[in-house]
């Protein structure tokens, strides 16, 4: 059956990643560095941009192969216009034991204040929203476009509002730019029942001159904190999660951290991307793709995009960040950008 669909390394597919914009109002310096995505900088012009109904099909298809959660991501996902319609559709699709999906989306949390009610009206679930200092000048350095901490902060409110809850808050730290925070962030966040996630620092894309000596190991995370306030490991939530759960003994609550590069998750990665044009990934920092968008427009049916999915994903054998570890990266070409296929 098509749910015994298996990678190379016996991966299932569960998760399915759509980016569905390139674009950012935020030039965070280690995502899209202005010098880089600056005024000259061509993204993608619309019709080069999936529609919603392709987006659909592709999701519905890969429903069929064993897709179980959906996140949209970008770039920033609430800049394409009439998203809540999108998600609309996306949550209408069910499992083929009749269930709801996993309906998420990544969030610089900017827009919110504007959309977290329609987005909740169309069938979005919850949000992940990103908050890497607590530091109102720094914040703002970071994001590098002088956007208020206040404004993410009354998204994250509004979404709470809106029932998108209970949220998640993505930190990447970096070393020498908001190590210094990682208690005052975890203090933040700790009875709030806000779940806070700390992101090692990765080498993603070609642009953000990435340096291991940047990468604030999570388990020193952990131990900065637990000196504070005591955690206790919890066990994961679902296979294949991307965070190591860890709660407050005291009862306020939980903290994630995500190891990238120091403990790679790579054998339990049951995660596909699809980037804004439709090309299809298997891996976060692969150097090439599938095009699935000329599929989708030369009239090839459902069965034939079935089988591209399934036969790139039988073929995957991606395992980047375990071969990090050992020193030894496939380098051979320009790797994605993170704001090209949204993390
Ligand atoms: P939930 O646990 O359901 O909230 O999903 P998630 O953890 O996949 O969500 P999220 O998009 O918040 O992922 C958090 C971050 O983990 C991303 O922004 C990436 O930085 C990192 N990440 C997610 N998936 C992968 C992956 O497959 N490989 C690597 N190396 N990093 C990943
Ligand atoms: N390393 C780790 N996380 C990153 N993100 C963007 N670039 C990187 C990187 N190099 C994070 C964003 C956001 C999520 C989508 O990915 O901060 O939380
Ligand atoms: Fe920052 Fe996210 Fe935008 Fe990248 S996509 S610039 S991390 S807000
Ligand atoms: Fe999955 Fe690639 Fe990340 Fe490993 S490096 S967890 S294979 S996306």
């Amino acid at each position: 059956p098509a749910t015994g669909l298996r990678d190379a390394r016996r991966r299932p597919l569960r998760d399915l990643r759509i980016s569905v914009t390139d674009r950012c109002n935020f030039r965070c310096v280690y995502c899209m560095p202005k010098e880089i995505f600056g005024r000259d900088y061509r993204f993608l012009e619309h019709d080069q941009l999936l529609s919603f109904s392709e987006i659909v099909r592709i999701a519905r298809l890969a429903v069929g192969l064993g897709v179980r959660k959906l996140r949209l991501t970008g770039g920033e996902p609430l800049l394409r216009k009439g998203i809540e319609e999108l998600i609309a559709e996306l949550a209408a699709l069910r499992t083929p034991e009749g269930a709801p999906l996993d309906l998420a989306l990544t969030t610089n949390g900017s827009a919110l204040p504007v959309k977290a009610e329609a987005l909740r009206r169309a069938g979005l679930q919850r949000v992940t929203v990103s908050v890497d200092s607590l530091i109102e000048s720094r914040f703002q350095a970071i994001n590098d476009v002088r956007f208020p901490l206040s404004r993410v902060f009354d998204g994250i409110a509004a979404a709470e509002a809106a029932g998108l809850g209970p949220i998640k808050v993505n930190a990447v730290i970096k070393r020498g730019v908001n190590d210094d925070e990682v208690l005052d962030l975890a203090e933040h966040f700790r009875e709030t029942g806000r779940t806070l996630r700390f992101i090692e620092y990765m080498d993603v894309g070609s642009s953000n001159g990435w340096a291991l000596d940047d990468v604030v190991p999570s388990a020193e995370i952990v131990r900065r904190i637990d000196e504070a306030h005591p955690l206790d490991p919890l066990p994961a939530a679902h296979p294949g999660e991307t965070a190591k759960r860890w709660r407050y003994r005291d009862g306020a609550g939980e903290i994630g951290v995500i190891s990238s590069v120091t403990g790679a998750f790579c054998g339990s990665c049951t995660r596909a991307r699809i980037s804004a044009e439709g090309t299809l990934y298997t891996c976060l920092f692969a150097t090439s793709g599938t095009d699935l968008r000329t599929l989708l427009r030369d009239g090839s049916d459902d069965d034939r995009i079935t089988e591209t999915l399934s036969g790139v994903w039988r073929a995957r054998d991606d395992h980047y960040s375990e071969l990090r570890a050992r020193g030894a990266g496939p380098d051979t070409g320009r790797r994605i950008e993170m704001s090209y296929i949204g993390g």
